[in-house]
């Protein structure tokens, strides 16, 4: 089951505040979703996403078919047991992730054939089995089977023609997705996923088909895959707010602070992007103010927490009080630096709550913003508060 309520619209944009009611629990949004590809947000508990705020995490399909296999969830009776999240949880359809296996796969119309990257077995993906598999996670939020069509190919672009070929097959791969979902009689929701490459026209196409088909939510793909910055903008600002109003549109795979600001500016409810958390683990940190790089020597004998107005556990420790607002008990920038210059696991794991922590407020304060009708002034703020420095 999906039901979405649109609670409140924002005059000088395409921005909406909306809730999400799923089987495992209600989701506010806009919302980002931390990425739990293996069934696990790298490096985090449970308890820590549950403190920070975490409404909805995802996890893959191709991935935990892989490893551990469907019998071993299947054990478990789905995802939320074997991984111990209780929330909502999306899984992205293995699409995406099979297309990134290069050389080691052929797409057909019926499926992609491919070799397994754990064992070397040969194997094969089609909508239908994406939707058995995702039925057996019991995923609140399953995608349907697409081809996530590329900028370019060898440094090729994507031609319209191509572009066309691609999106008119996952149009036919949404429609075999969601007749699979319903035989199987999964309890959860299906959403359809716009491509149609850097073509305004295609989307469009995609869009109207996909909305025929009566999807309860919508995914635009095909965005960061390698193009320039202006032509992502360029798609953000076609697709998203053509979707129906009154179901939840999902933008996968971004993105940086500034596209979730933009990207909720253009009327999208929900993005996941592995941003966060893959950049903490190399030492780039997102903060109120701008990023900084851990590794940095200027951070050498600094004692202030990475964000001097951040609440979570890395930077103000158990007692939630910002530094800004009188609290000491964070972890210094000094002490992530030494423990970053020591391959210290803890340095990866505060970092990633930091990032994840930053990413959610920056949803929780565009939702009050939403709520209070300011969201203009709000992304005025934004603007000014990034540009200004650590
Ligand atoms: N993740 C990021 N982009 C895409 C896309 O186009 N399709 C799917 N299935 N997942 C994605
Ligand atoms: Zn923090």
């Amino acid at each position: 089951m999906l039901q979405f309520d649109l609670l409140a619209t924002d005059p000088s944009s395409h921005a909406r505040r909306g809730r999400l009611t799923l089987n495992h629990g209600v989701v506010q949004t806009p919302i980002f979703m931390p990425v739990g590809t293996y069934g696990t947000v790298k490096g985090v508990m449970p308890r820590s996403l549950t403190e920070m705020g975490a409404q909805i995490i995802l996890g893959n399909t191709f991935h935990l078919w892989m490893r551990p296999g469907l019998d071993v969830v299947k054990g478990f009776g789905g995802l939320h047991a074997f991984e111990q999240w209780d929330k909502p949880i999306l899984t992205d359809s293995g699409g995406f992730q099979v297309w990134s296996l290069g050389a080691m796969r052929k797409i057909t119309e019926e499926g992609v054939h491919f070799r397994s990257p754990v064992n070397g077995d040969k194997l094969f993906m089609s909508p239908e089995v994406s939707m058995q598999i995702q039925t057996v996670l019991n995923s609140d939020i399953a995608m349907q089977l697409d081809e996530c069509t590329p900028y370019e190919t060898n440094g090729q672009r994507t031609t319209e023609s191509e572009a066309r070929k691609s999106m008119e097959m996952s149009r036919r791969w949404a429609a075999r997705s969601k007749a699979e979902f319903e035989r199987l009689e999964n309890p959860n929701a299906l959403f359809g996923i716009v491509q149609g490459g850097m073509y305004e026209h295609l989307r469009q196409e995609s869009l109207d088909a996909l909305v025929e088909m009566d999807f309860p939510g919508y995914a635009v793909g095909g965005v960061s895959v390698g193009e320039p910055k202006e032509e992502m903008l360029r798609i953000m600002a076609h697709t998203p707010h053509r979707l129906p109003a009154n179901k939840p549109r999902y933008l996968m795979g971004v993105g940086t602070p500034e596209d979730l600001v933009e990207g909720v500016a253009q009327g999208v409810d929900m993005f996941d992007c592995v941003m966060p958390t893959r950049n903490a683990r190399n030492g780039t940190i997102f903060t109120r103010y701008g990023d900084l790089k851990i590794r940095n020597a200027r951070h050498r004998e600094d004692h202030r927490p990475l964000d001097t107005t951040c609440t979570c556990h890395a930077c103000a420790g158990t007692s939630g009080v910002a530094w800004d607002d009188g609290g000491r008990e964070g972890f210094s920038r000094a002490y992530l630096h030494h423990l970053e210059r020591c391959g210290e696991m803890l340095g990866p794991m505060l970092t990633t709550i930091h990032n994840l922590h930053y990413y959610l407020q920056l949803m929780q304060e565009m939702r009050d913003a939403l709520d209070a009708g300011r969201f203009a002034q709000f992304r005025a703020q934004f603007k000014s508060d990034r540009a200004r420095g650590v």
